[in-house]
């Protein structure tokens, strides 16, 4: 009897670590996290958006510790092509604004900027992404954009 309970134990104990593992895997398909630095950059170079998702979020988190105003990070989400607009427009909108055009249609997500130590989560609507279409995401913060970004696409 206590041998039975003591196998019945340790297999809770080998099935419980697989079942939480299993769920975060689950639930990190629809998301993803990407860090910022003090250095002006993102420890993400790409992302792959499942094209199951409905939305997709991103946490932004600044791993560093410098203010906003100095080094400020965002991630904005918009065609190649557009990129280089969409940064123009958000420079000349200024910090108020987030660094991004009011209104911009050609910005798929936006979040606000943070400083240091800070998080912020943003959706990416995952209909606005086309199979074959090549995204970029960057931090539209005056002359982060050109260091500052990632490539992302819609998966299958
Ligand atoms: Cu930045």
């Amino acid at each position: 009897m206590i041998r039975k309970l003591s196998l019945a134990a340790v297999l809770g104990a080998v099935a419980l670590p697989a079942m939480f593992m299993a769920s975060p895997a689950n639930a990190a398909s629809c998301s993803a996290t990407v860090e910022s630095t003090d250095a002006m950059k993102f420890t993400t170079s790409e992302l792959v958006v499942p094209a199951s998702c409905k939305d997709f979020t991103v946490t932004l988190k600044h791993i560093g510790q410098l203010p906003k105003t100095v080094m400020g990070h965002n991630f904005v989400v918009g065609k190649s092509t557009d990129i280089a607009g969409i940064n123009a427009d958000g420079m000349k909108a200024g910090g108020a604004a987030d660094y991004v055009k009011a209104g911009d249609s050609r910005v798929i997500a936006a979040s606000k900027v943070i400083g240091g130590g800070e998080s912020t989560t943003v959706k990416i609507p995952v209909a606005k992404l086309k199979a074959g279409e090549q995204y970029n995401f960057v931090c539209t913060f005056p002359g982060h954009s050109a260091i500052m970004k990632g490539t992302l696409k819609l998966g299958s």
